[in-house]
């Protein structure tokens, strides 16, 4: 019997959406606002999905106490308050859209849930821009 648990987690994070191989003008065209030379804040919310099989010695799929730790430790305390183009060396060089980060998340996920869980990771970027990956 295949279920699947849910932890929703919050932080904050500044970001600036530039591709440097673009005039500046062909910037502000695409990405608008997220383009700020200075930088802006997001407030990210985040839902991770496990989806397994029930442990009959728990009743658990996963102990939610647990993957809050985890996500707390790995996630939250990572990103939570930086700016994710300085402090993040995996988006040096790489825009820090919301589909990059989703999927930096799950691969950090990955590295500390057992492959017998699959991870599913649904960011939000603003209350109605959000993105899933995997795909679905
Ligand atoms: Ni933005």
């Amino acid at each position: 019997m295949r279920i699947s648990i849910y932890r929703r987690a919050h932080f904050n994070a500044a970001h600036r959406l530039h591709n440097p191989r673009w005039s500046d003008e062909k910037n502000i065209e695409v990405f608008g606002l997220c383009n700020s030379p200075n930088f802006h804040g997001h407030n990210y919310d985040l839902e991770i999905r496990l989806t397994g099989e029930i442990d009959p010695d728990t009743g658990y799929l996963f102990d939610l106490g647990v993957l809050a730790k985890i996500i707390k430790q790995h996630i939250e305390n990572r990103f939570d308050h930086k700016n994710l183009n300085v402090d993040i060396p995996e988006f040096k060089d790489k825009n820090p859209t919301t589909e990059y980060f989703a999927h930096l998340i799950w691969t950090i996920l990955r590295e500390h849930i057992e492959e017998k869980y699959e991870i599913g990771v649904k960011l939000w970027e603003t209350p109605r821009n959000y993105v899933e990956f995997p795909a679905r």
